[in-house]
């Protein structure tokens, strides 16, 4: 970019890589500030900006950590079914006080992947920025609701988003970070099913390949140790699964919407893996996405 020592908020935007809105948001929060130019235009000084590029932090906006705003909780929701140990409450998950704080063990979940998927109230079509604050916000209450040597499998995609690739495994695991989560690893599922292929971009061309790993994630975040000590410290994993699933990389086949009657399972091979591998017998385990129950199935 030529040197000048001053940048139109265009200029600003195209130097830090992010777009002019994302300029007006970081003014908004004070994080840069514009001037007048003797013209009466908006401007931003070159120090300004240059030192925001000197700065570990992120320029892409929905980063740009933000303390969401107090949920409005809505009456103390009754359990939908309850029966021994179980309980399912009907409550968005950010709306509810139902889980007390601080009493869960593990958390096995797949959020929303905002890929336009058709749910009963939820809309799966946001901005990828408002995607991650939505995000921002049940990763927060999870927080809450865990134990100190609680922990957290967090089925995710890798860079599959509304309207193209995102980096959404790094996106969300970097927010988890920010609001106190501890990361552990990160699990590769190989969900097997290469017949979902249909785009190749420029076929046999490199000017625009389109490149597409069939995968899914489940990363692994813990609250404050990773050594647990509470719980009946009970374990009923074989030799055998405890020696193929601390091999990262997991490989089963995803689960049939149809089967299932719902628009997104996870099969319940994979919180039945999680439950074995990371909490003892007779912990608390909570799913906040419950969707058709594959983590209750399994718990
Ligand atoms: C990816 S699906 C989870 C599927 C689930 N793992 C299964 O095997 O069926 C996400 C689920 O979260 C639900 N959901 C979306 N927003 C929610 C919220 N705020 N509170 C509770 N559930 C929500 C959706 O309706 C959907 O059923």
């Amino acid at each position: 970019m030529e040197n000048k020592t001053m940048y139109t908020t265009k200029e600003a935007a195209d130097y830090l890589g992010v777009s002019p809105s994302t300029i007006y948001r970081m003014e908004k929060r004070g994080l840069l500030s514009p001037t007048k130019t003797p013209g009466g235009r908006r401007g931003f000084s070159q120090k300004d900006v240059e030192e925001w590029l000197r700065t570990p932090q992120s320029f892409e906006s929905p980063l740009i950590r933000e303390t969401p705003a107090p949920y409005e909780i809505s009456a103390k929701a009754e359990p939908y079914f309850q029966e021994d140990s179980i309980q399912i409450y009907s409550a968005d998950f950010l709306r509810t006080n139902c889980v007390k704080e601080g009493t869960v063990d593990l958390i096995v979940t797949s959020p929303p992947y905002n890929v336009g998927i058709k749910y009963n109230s939820h809309d799966d079509k946001m901005s990828y920025e408002h995607y991650l604050s939505f995000t921002r916000e049940w990763l927060t209450r999870c927080y809450r609701l865990v134990k100190d040597d609680g922990r957290f499998c967090l089925n995710i995609p890798l860079d599959k988003n509304k309207g193209g690739q995102q980096s959404v495994c790094a996106d969300i695991t970097t927010i988890a970070k920010q609001e106190g989560w501890k990361y552990h690893s990160t699990i590769v599922w190989n969900e097997q099913n290469i017949s979902r292929r249909t785009a190749w971009g420029s076929w046999l061309s490199a000017s625009a390949p389109f490149v597409i790993a069939p995968v899914e994630v489940i990363v692994i975040l813990y609250k404050d140790r990773w050594k647990k000590i509470s719980g009946s410290r009970k374990s009923d994993i074989s030799k055998e699964e405890f020696m193929e699933w601390t091999n990262g990389v997991w490989n089963f086949m995803g689960e049939s919407k149809k089967r299932v009657g719902h628009p997104t399972p996870f099969p319940v091979e994979l919180p039945r893996r999680c439950i074995k591998l990371f909490s003892f017998v007779g912990d608390t385990v909570l799913d906040p996405f419950l969707g058709s129950g594959s983590t209750l199935k399994d718990a």
